[in-house]
C-alpha cells in the first residue's frame, strides 16, 4: 500500500508528463496550458468533466468559468470547497473552439485519467456530463438516463461508487437540469459517508443508501491547504 505522500509525488510526475504531452497533435498546437486538473490529491471525493475551456485553458486550472462558479456553490451549499476534493477532465486540453472531444483524443487521454483516479483513490467520482460517463462507465448509456444513481465500478484495482451528474455548463441554461443538479448533488454527503465500495455492479438505490448509512461512519474530508494545480505539487 502506497502512503498518500507516496501517491502525491506519483500524481507529481504523472502531471509533468502530461504537461509535454503531444499525443494530439492538434490539442498539442492549439492549447495554452495542460489543464491536468487540481485539488486535494488523496480526496475522497472526484469530479471529472469533459475538457477545458478557454478559461481553463488561460489559467491552466479547471472548472474556472461559469460552469465552475455554479460547482462551488453546488458544493458550498453540501457544506464542501473545492480544496476539499480533486476536479478533472476527459481531456487535459481545450478542444478548438470547444467542440466535443474525439473518440481518438478521449483514447490518447484516458491513461492520465486513469492514473489520476489510481492514484488519488477516491470513493466517489462525479461524471459530469455524457463524455466522462461513458468514459468511466465503459457504457454508451446517456446522462439523462443514469443521473443521481450510484454505482460500483472497478477502475483499475479499486472498486470506487460512480455517481453521473447533469453537467454544470448545461444546467446553467436550464432551470429544470439545474434543480435536477441540485436534488442530486444534495445526496452527495449521504453517498461520501457510505462505507469503501466493494461490490462492483451494485446500485446505491435510496432504501438501501439509507440503511447503509445508519452504520456509516462519518467521512473526514480534511482541507489541504493548497488547491491550485501547480500548488497541489509544492
Ligand atoms: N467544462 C468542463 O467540462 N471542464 C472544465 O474544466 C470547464 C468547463
Amino acid at each position: 500500500m502506497q502512503s498518500a505522500a507516496d501517491r502525491r509525488e506519483a500524481l507529481k510526475a504523472v502531471y509533468e508528463q502530461a504537461r509535454g504531452c503531444e499525443k494530439c497533435p492538434q490539442l498539442a498546437a492549439t492549447r495554452t496550458t495542460v489543464v491536468f486538473g487540481a485539488g486535494n490529491a488523496d480526496a475522497d471525493l472526484m469530479f471529472v468533466g469533459e475538457a477545458p475551456g478557454a478559461n481553463e485553458d488561460k489559467q491552466g486550472l479547471p472548472f474556472v468559468g461559469q460552469a465552475g462558479k455554479l460547482l462551488d456553490k453546488l458544493l458550498e451549499e453540501i457544506g464542501l470547497q473545492r480544496s476539499q476534493v480533486f476536479i478533472a477532465n476527459v481531456l487535459k486540453c481545450r478542444p478548438p473552439g470547444n467542440r466535443d472531444p474525439r473518440p481518438n483524443e478521449i483514447e490518447a487521454c484516458s491513461d492520465y485519467l486513469h492514473r489520476q483516479v489510481e492514484l488519488i483513490e477516491p470513493r466517489v467520482i462525479c461524471t459530469l456530463g455524457n463524455f466522462s460517463t461513458k468514459l468511466l462507465r465503459g457504457d454508451p448509456t446517456g446522462i439523462s438516463r443514469l443521473h443521481g444513481r450510484a454505482e460500483v465500478h472497478t477502475i483499475g484495482r479499486r472498486a470506487v461508487r460512480l455517481y453521473p451528474l447533469y453537467h454544470p455548463a448545461a444546467a446553467l441554461y436550464t432551470p429544470s437540469m439545474l434543480e435536477t443538479l441540485r436534488a442530486d448533488f444534495q445526496r452527495l454527503p449521504e453517498l461520501l459517508a457510505l462505507p469503501a465500495p466493494d461490490q462492483p455492479g451494485a446500485i446505491d438505490e435510496i432504501p438501501e443508501l439509507e440503511d447503509a448509512l445508519e452504520a456509516a461512519a462519518e467521512t473526514d474530508l480534511a482541507p489541504e491547504p493548497d488547491a491550485d494545480q501547480l500548488g497541489l505539487f509544492d
